[in-house]
């Protein structure tokens, strides 16, 4: 790894980011877009990023792993100082922040799946009796008529 480091010039073609992180050129360049990576144009007005930005993408993957929402992820690295890599420190203080949405997904889902215990799984996704489609009449508290589960 350290080696790796030595080799790479201080900033990165797109393509050259793509193959090292390996994600497509397209993921980058929607990263970009959505505000996770920066990058600067060269003289010849091709894309560069530091070289930092390889363990940023590994940072937004794993996160995309653990089913982070992109808002989130791009909130946790605005939080990032932008002229160096992440460190072990950061991603700590980033997976401890991130350990609470976990638990509470976790949390849902495990009361989804034991609410499959009392659906029957016959297809009907009644909004009257299926405890999946509309758990405890919530969608009768919010008023007549067809209403969106969250
Ligand atoms: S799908 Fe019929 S009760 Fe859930």
């Amino acid at each position: 790894m350290a080696d790796d480091r030595r080799k790479l010039p201080p900033s990165l073609t797109v393509g050259e980011v793509a193959e090292r992180a390996g994600v497509a050129v397209s993921a980058l360049h929607f990263y970009e877009r959505e505000g996770l990576i920066q990058s600067w144009r060269s003289s010849g007005n091709q894309r560069r990023y530091p070289r930092g930005v390889l363990r940023r993408v590994a940072l937004i993957k794993t996160a995309q792993r653990l089913g982070l929402p992109l808002g989130r992820i791009a909130e946790a690295l605005s939080n990032l100082p932008a002229d160096r890599p992440p460190t072990s420190a950061d991603w700590r203080r980033l997976s401890a922040s991130w350990r609470e949405d976990l638990d509470a997904r976790i949390a849902s889902m495990q009361a989804l799946r034991d609410q499959l215990d009392s659906c029957i799984g016959c297809g009907c996704l009644s909004l009257d009796s299926c405890p999946l489609r509309n758990p405890e009449d919530q969608l009768g508290k919010s008023g007549a008529g067809a209403r969106l589960l969250p």
